[in-house]
């Protein structure tokens, strides 16, 4: 198995329909792929959101392809690799995609330390230097 995480800013702020639009067009071409994996969306209460956070979970070449796509999407921009690399099995086995819409509070309940009321969390430049938390939140996001 292999597996990519990156985090990007979105190009606008998304609708409700938006990203269902975004998922069905995802969960299409990851079947196909065999591809599981979850989407943070974050809303604009977040210093540097709209922006997203993304783990895609399949075998290489299927994970690879599909992120090249991804990256040149128009939707959203500064694309950047958190994590890249073979793992011992998926996070999210059972998520063709997976969607989480991610505010303030539950940021600062899943990943303590992670931004404080008087430093504002940057969703975009801590997560990107900090593989292990980005991990944490995707994790803790789905309880
Ligand atoms: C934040 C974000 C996440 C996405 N996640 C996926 C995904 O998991 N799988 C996927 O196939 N496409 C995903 N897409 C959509 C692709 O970029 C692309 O639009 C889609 O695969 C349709 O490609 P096509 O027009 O070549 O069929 C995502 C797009 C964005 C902006």
């Amino acid at each position: 198995m292999y597996r990519v995480i990156y985090a990007s800013r979105a190009t606008a702020e998304m609708s409700d329909i938006e990203l269902e639009g975004l998922l069905v067009e995802a969960r299409m071409r990851n079947e196909l792929e065999d591809l599981t994996g979850l989407l943070l969306y974050f809303g604009p209460d977040l210093a540097d959101a709209p922006s997203f956070l993304q783990v895609l979970e399949g075998e290489r070449e299927a994970v690879e392809t599909v992120y090249e796509l991804i990256a040149r999407d128009r939707r959203h921009r500064d694309v950047r690799l958190v994590a890249a690399g073979d793992v011992e099995e998926r996070m999210f086995p059972d998520w063709r995609m997976g969607l989480e819409y991610v505010t303030y509070d539950d940021l600062a309940r899943a990943v303590p330390g992670l931004g404080t009321p008087d430093r504002p969390l940057v969703v975009m430049a801590e997560l990107v230097t900090d593989p292990v938390r980005a991990e944490q939140l995707l994790v803790t996001a789905t309880y």
